[in-house]
């Protein structure tokens, strides 16, 4: 079974649709990216899936069971994990609180526990407010609090967003590692070129539809990519 099926997705705001007649799907354990430029629907597209939109239609399950209805709350109880694009930590709690006030937790000291010792740097700075910590601690943080309620998908908007080339190569390695637990991925990327190397699929957005999709290896050597989508934006 599918992890995450999308068939025939309409998404936007009032009374226009961002995302149009947009299909893919993510299978258990596998890392896919959704790959555009600015503006393309990729952030409209993911707060559809994650429930937040009021304006959605088409067909939206995961694991088999219809998504479209069920509050963006239950779906993380239901083992969907989703880090956003900005806010994604409590600027003004401590590393500590944010793992403490992450909801659907079955063991919630065991799984802090595995967590600061996944994330070497979070011990350290375990007391420390989040919103003192360096670019990296803070996405480490955010990759924490996502994996609390133990998701078999996360849902990554933009994670290397704003950090720096050694950063992004570490939060790259991060996604990688999300495999070993158990935790397939739906990578939103203006970095298509590197997110593409360590996917496994990828779908190009353009102006909210699917332009293209294949297996990462062969959009990565597609010269119409290079062109368009491959670039440095
Ligand atoms: N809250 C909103 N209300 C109305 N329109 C919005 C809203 N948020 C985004 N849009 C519009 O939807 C379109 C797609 O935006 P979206 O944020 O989904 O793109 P994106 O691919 O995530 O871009 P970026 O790479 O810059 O994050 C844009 O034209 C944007 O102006
Ligand atoms: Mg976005």
């Amino acid at each position: 079974m599918s992890t995450l099926t999308v068939a025939n997705l309409y998404a936007g705001y009032g009374d226009v649709d961002i995302v149009t007649d947009l299909s893919l799907r993510v299978e258990p354990l596998e890392i896919v990216t959704i790959a555009g430029t600015n503006g393309s629907g990729k952030s409209t597209l993911v707060k559809g899936l994650m429930g937040l939109l009021k304006r959605i239609r088409g067909r939206v399950d995961f694991e088999g069971t219809s998504l479209l209805g069920v509050p963006g709350e239950r779906r993380i109880h239901m083992g969907i994990a989703y880090v956003p694009q900005v806010n994604n930590v409590f600027a003004s709690l401590t590393v500590l609180e944010n793992l403490q006030v992450v909801e659907g937790v079955s063991d919630r000291r065991r799984r802090m526990a595995e967590m600061l010792d996944r994330f070497p740097a979070l011990q350290e700075r375990r007391s420390t407010k989040a919103g003192a910590l360096s670019g990296g601690e803070r996405q480490q943080l955010a990759f924490a609090r996502a994996l609390m309620a133990s998701p078999r998908l996360m849902i990554l908007d933009e994670p290397t967003a704003a950090l720096s080339p050694a950063l992004v190569h570490e939060v790259l390695r991060l996604i990688t590692a999300l495999r070993g637990m158990g935790v397939a991925v739906l990578l939103v990327e203006q970095r298509a070129r590197q997110a593409l190397a360590i996917s496994d699929r990828g779908y190009i957005l353009d102006s909210g539809r699917v332009v293209i999709e294949d297996r990462a290896d062969r959009l990565l050597a597609d010269e119409r990519m290079a062109d368009l989508y491959l670039g440095e934006h």
